[in-house]
Formats: C-alpha cells, sequence, structure tokens
C-alpha cells in the first residue's frame, strides 16, 4: 500500500548498473503496480519465490522503483542502516489518510521526525516512540498491563461460560457461532474496556465494535485517499464515528481511568499543544493497535488447536500444569503462561509465520549502499518482504507450506527447529526501529485468552466431523495478520467444557 502511493510521488532517474537486478513486468512499469493492486500480497510473494535466486531486487515503477528484499541477512542490514533507511518520512501521509488528521496536525507530525541522538530538539513522534518502547518493555508497568488485560478477558470468557451454562441448564446446549467473529467480540470489548476504562468509547456506544471493523476493513481504501467519503464511504463513517466518540472522552476526561499507558500518551499530545479532536485520532490509531492483530491471531491459534484433537490435549496438558483448582474457582498463572507452556508459544509462532505476509517499509533518505554491494537510490522505498521468507524452503524446510509448531520446538523439547534461522527471518512483528513495540504485551495477552477459551470451552465442527482449517486470503494487501476468505468464515459450535462452569482467575 506504502508502495502504491509513495511511487506516485517520488522521483526517479535510470537505473545504475550496482542497483539490485531488476524484475521487468509483463506491462511495463504499471505492471508491478497492477499486480499489487490486483492479486495483493500474493503478487509480490510470487515474484519472491521464483526468484529465490536474488537476495533484493528492483522493481521499476512509474517515476521510482521499490526494492524487495527477501532475505533475512540483508533485512538486518536494512534494519540496521535506520539513518539513511527510515520508515518516520512516510508516517505524516499515512496518518493523514488512514486517520484523516487536518492539515496543523499532520505539519506537527511532520516536525524533526528522526531527531539525532544527544538532538534537544524533539518531535511528537519521537517522543511517543520512546515513550511506547519504553512503557512496553520488561518491567511493572508491563506486568500491570498484561494482568489488567488477562483480568478483564478473564471477566469477558466467564461472563460468557455463565450464560452458556444458563442457556444449557434451560435446554438451549450449545451455541452456533463464526469464531471470526467470535474471538474479534472478547478482544474488541475486552481491550477497549483495559486500555480506556470503564467510559471507552465502545461500552459508551456498542454499535461503535461495528464502526471499528468497518474501519478496518477499508484500510485500504482510505489509505488511496482519493475522496474517501464518497470511494470509502463505510470505513470513513466507521472512523468518524470513532473519532468523535473519543474527542468527547477526552474532553470529559475520562482518560484519568485509562491504562497507565493511554494517559501517558494523552500527556505528550498535550505537551504539544494537540486538540482534542486530534489526540483522539491518534488514541483511535492505538485503540487499532491494541485490538485487530491480536483478535486475528488469537483466532488462528484457537482455530489451529481445536481442529486438531491430539494438539488440544497436548496444549491442555500443559495448561493443566498451571492451573489451580479450587471450590468455586480455578486459576491460571500468567507466569506459567509466558514460561511453561512451550506447546502453545509454538503453536503462536506458527500462526505468525503463517499469516503474516507483512513488509518493513523504509524510505531511502539519501543514496546508499546495502551489504557494501546493493545501491540504493535516494527517495525511492526499500520493503523487507516478510511474505516471501516466511515461505522460504531453504529457511524453514520442505514442509514450509503446512502448519507444524514443532518448527518452533528444540528436538529435546520434541521438535524438528532447525539450528541456523536467522534471527531476522521471523518477521510477524516486523524489525530495526518499527519492531512492535506491544510484542512481549501481546504474546503474554494472546497466550493467556488462549488458553482461557481452551480451559473453558469445547468447540466442534457445525455437522460433526473435524474442524477444516482454511487458508490465509493472502490476494489483499497486507496491513495485518491474514484473515480468511469471507467465504471461508469457520463456523463452530460452542459448549462449556468439562470445568467450563467454574470461573477463572488470573493470577501472577
Ligand atoms: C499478534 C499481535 C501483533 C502483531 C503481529 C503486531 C505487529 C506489528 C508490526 C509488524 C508492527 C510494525 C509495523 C511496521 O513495520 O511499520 C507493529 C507496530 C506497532 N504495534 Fe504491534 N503487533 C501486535 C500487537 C500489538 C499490540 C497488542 C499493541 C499494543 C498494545 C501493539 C502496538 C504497536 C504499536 C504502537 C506500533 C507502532 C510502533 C511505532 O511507533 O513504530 N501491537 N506491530
Ligand atoms: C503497577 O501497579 C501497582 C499496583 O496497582 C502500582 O502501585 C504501581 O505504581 C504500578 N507500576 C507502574 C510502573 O505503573
Ligand atoms: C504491516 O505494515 C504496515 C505498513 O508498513 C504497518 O502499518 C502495519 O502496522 C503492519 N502490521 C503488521 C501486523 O505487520
Amino acid at each position: 500500500m506504502v508502495v502504491i502511493i509513495s511511487s506516485f510521488y517520488l522521483s526517479s532517474a535510470k537505473l545504475h548498473p550496482q542497483e539490485p537486478p531488476v524484475i521487468t513486468s509483463a506491462v511495463p512499469f504499471v505492471g508491478h503496480l497492477l499486480g499489487m493492486i490486483v492479486n495483493g500480497g500474493r503478487y509480490i510473494k510470487s515474484i519472491g519465490i521464483t526468484n529465490r535466486d536474488k537476495p533484493i531486487f528492483t522493481l521499476p515503477v512509474p517515476r521510482s522503483r521499490i526494492y524487495i528484499v527477501t532475505d533475512p541477512v540483508l533485512a538486518a542490514a536494512v534494519q540496521r542502516a535506520s539513518r539513511v533507511l527510515s520508515f518516520t518520512p512516510l508516517v505524516p501521509d499515512i496518518t493523514r489518510r488512514v486517520l484523516g488528521l487536518d492539515d496543523a496536525t499532520v505539519a506537527a507530525v511532520r516536525q524533526n521526525l528522526d531527531p539525532e541522538p544527544g538532538d534537544d530538539r524533539r518531535g511528537f513522534l519521537a517522543d511517543m516512540h520512546d515513550m511506547m518502547y519504553r512503557t512496553l518493555g520488561p518491567g511493572e508497568a508491563l506486568e500491570n498491563l498484561s494482568t489488567g488485560a488477562a483480568r478483564e478477558l478473564s471477566r469477558q470468557i466467564n461472563t460468557y461460560a455463565a450464560d452458556l451454562q444458563h442457556g444449557q441448564s434451560s435446554g438451549v446446549p450449545s451455541i452456533k457461532v463464526d469464531l471470526l467473529e467470535w474471538v474479534r467480540h472478547f478482544v474488541t470489548v475486552g481491550t477497549a474496556q483495559f486500555l480506556y476504562g470503564p467510559n471507552n468509547p465502545i461500552a459508551a456506544h456498542p454499535e461503535l465494535e461495528q464502526a471499528f471493523w468497518d474501519f478496518d476493513h477499508g484500510l485500504g481504501l482510505l489509505l488511496m485517499g482519493f475522496a474517501p467519503s464518497i470511494t470509502a464511504r463505510k470505513p470513513y463513517r466507521g472512523r468518524e464515528a470513532l473519532a468523535a466518540a473519543f474527542t468527547k472522552y477526552i474532553t470529559a476526561g475520562h482518560e484519568s481511568e485509562a491504562a497507565t499507558i493511554v494517559r501517558k500518551r494523552v500527556a505528550i499530545a498535550e505537551e504539544y499543544g494537540w486538540p482534542a479532536s486530534s489526540t483522539a485520532r491518534s488514541e483511535l490509531s492505538f485503540l487499532f493497535a491494541g485490538i485487530v492483530n491480536t483478535a486475528t491471531t488469537t483466532f488462528w491459534v484457537v482455530l489451529q488447536i481445536f481442529a486438531r484433537p491430539e494438539l488440544l490435549v497436548a496444549v491442555r496438558g500443559e495448561l493443566a500444569q498451571i492451573t489451580g483448582e479450587g471450590e468455586s474457582e480455578r486459576t491460571l498463572s500468567l507466569d506459567g503462561v509466558k514460561n511453561e507452556c512451550p506447546i502453545l508459544q509454538a503453536v503462536f509462532r506458527e500462526c505468525l509465520r503463517l499469516g503474516s505476509n507483512n513488509f518493513s517499509t523504509r524510505l531511502v533518505k539519501t543514496d546508499t549502499m546495502l551489504a557494501e554491494r546493493y545501491l540504493l537510490k535516494a527517495n525511492s522505498v526499500v520493503q523487507v518482504a516478510g511474505g516471501v521468507i516466511h515461505a522460504d524452503r531453504q529457511i524453514w524446510g520442505d514442509d514450509v507450506d503446512v502448519f507444524n509448531p514443532g518448527r518452533f520446538l528444540k528436538p529435546q523439547q520434541g521438535g524438528s527447529a532447525r539450528p541456523n534461522v536467522h534471527p531476522a527471518a521471523f518477521r510477524s512483528f516486523g524489525g530495526g526501529k518499527t519492531l512492535c513495540p506491544g510484542r512481549h504485551f501481546a504474546t503474554t495477552e494472546i497466550l493467556s485468552l488462549v488458553a482461557m477459551i481452551v480451559l473453558t470451552f469445547d468447540l466442534k465442527a457445525v455437522g460433526g466431523g473435524e474442524i477444516v482449517v482454511p487458508a490465509p486470503d493472502d490476494g489483499v494487501l497486507p496491513v495485518h495478520i491474514l484473515e480468511p476468505k469471507a467465504s471461508d468464515a469457520v463456523k463452530v459450535v460452542v459448549k462449556l467444557g468439562s470445568d467450563g462452569a467454574t470461573p477463572l482467575k488470573i493470577v501472577p
């Protein structure tokens, strides 16, 4: 997506012999753009896989070029060169389109995008970035947020289980659901609550849950940015409804009841003199970061576990070790979820590998030699193609296309992990300066939510037989973890598991 936009305004010159090898398209110049628009992430993935001998290549596009990196060693080199290969120059334009920030706020975002170490002029983005990485890095603030999230999600699950039990005793033995929508609801309502407190916009206006997903599903159209109120009507209206509700929330000072990290975010916006309406849009982007990938990843992990009876037994076995049985409640240890469930962890990582086609995108600020070998021209875009690296047989082995969590377990844990997988080969959280700051939090949150679902419910295929796992839909432009096609929606029957009627309590 970033590619398409950047290529409209970036200037270019003739290719230099030291630039990475060129892959031409069937239709000169616009062919690659058309390919990406029509075939989404799958387009670059197939080019990358057929050109596996090239660790980096050049796609010429009108007035510019895009360099695609498909090798972990070069990916690490891109990450290290963050001074000249930077994501931040692209941020103002992306946020303007996606969040609908006004001109004055975009101009403020543009100030001092990449301060050098020791520079005393600061910028909004740099301050926000530093605060986020500090607060979401290992430490007490992270522990507090993870505990708060798990407790809130356990309230959601316990309430649902109590309703189900009530239904079962009055003759409704089970409920049929769309698994993705079912998981999304817990994550959307729960995240709004633990991040933004009891007066969060979604609690105040439940119809905003739908608005949120309308916004999410129209992100591509908003990013294109051609008269969005007309071409992207549904996502535009969803976003505007959310922005209005967040503006009211900020104006009323409800963030005083929010998680520490939200209070710090709002404080930074205030320091820079942002009006409530702009702070509201910035918070919408954080709510988005907190919900979307978490919901979709939890869906895949739950699905893969319940689709495999032997895996379900193994995961329940791990969880039994970290669950305590009382009379009126069961306890689930967060520390245990983090440290004593290697199989669950491996399923999580394998779902992220298969579900993430994402690119790490950087603008080349000045002509740069990458790894002393490839010339990258100023004002072009470099993208590390996560989807290609995640599908590389040479990295992951011949079973690269199938779900095999054992590849993330060492032989002594009963797995088949290869010894020399480069750390930059796992791209689902990005890498370098844009490595997801929420990754520790997201891991604990997702694993604990999966644990609660596995310990509370039984999920069966509608009509009997085994649950079928659809392929992720890679025909879209990847902006987050892939979903299945709408026509492949997974329908399951939800029942209480054998201990499901006893509420779960989260303990450290
Ligand atoms: C499975 C779940 C998640 C995945 C796969 C994921 C992945 C990513 C990726 C790939 C990026 C980098 C984007 C880029 O390279 O441009 C990113 C950025 C970010 N993520 Fe996550 N994320 C997840 C969950 C979360 C959660 C739960 C939070 C918040 C609590 C979060 C907060 C953020 C933020 C704030 C950024 C922007 C960082 C910046 O300022 O550069 N993420 N995430
Ligand atoms: C974590 O929570 C405890 C208890 O509510 C509180 O006293 C402490 O200040 C919090 N720490 C941070 C870093 O937010
Ligand atoms: C994917 O990439 C886009 C653009 O670089 C970024 O905004 C988004 O957060 C990324 N998300 C994931 C899950 O990789």
